[in-house]
């Protein structure tokens, strides 16, 4: 990933955790997913009074991106407090559109120290259908 279009992604995260409806929670996070043509779709968690309704940042992100006609994301940027990683449910669905994509982990009190894994490391051994 060139270094203009990390920054981009994680600017967008930063963004898109503005937008998080977490009163139940508290606790705020964004994402911003990379298409394979370079566009960036973004997403934030939205929480609901039936708290099992949560939907998580990445997933409102990748959804979006995918309901816009993407198919291959290359990287996902997520802001939380403390910078943490996706929850198990989000990596399979992340790896859906891209089993190999870069992941920056960004602690919103520390917006420069990303941390950079990849889902592979995060989701070892995908499942996937016998027929792929
Ligand atoms: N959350 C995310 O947005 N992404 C994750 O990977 C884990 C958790 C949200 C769901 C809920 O709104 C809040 O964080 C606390 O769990």
């Amino acid at each position: 990933m060139k270094p203009d279009a990390k920054q981009q992604l994680i600017e967008a995260a930063l963004a898109a955790r503005g937008k998080a409806y977490a009163p139940y929670s508290k606790f705020s996070v964004g994402a911003a997913v990379l298409g394979e043509d370079g566009e960036i779709t973004c997403g934030a968690n939205v929480e609901n009074c039936s708290y099992g309704l949560a939907l998580c940042a990445e997933r409102v992100a990748a959804a979006a991106a995918v309901a816009a006609g993407q198919r291959r994301l290359v990287a996902v940027a997520i802001v939380s407090d403390g910078g943490a990683a996706p929850c198990g449910a989000c990596r399979q669905f992340l790896a859906e559109f891209g089993s190999q994509m870069a992941v920056l982990l960004i602690d919103v009190n520390q917006p420069q120290d990303v941390r950079e894994t990849t889902l592979e490391e995060l989701l070892p051994e995908q499942f996937k259908l016998k027929k792929e």
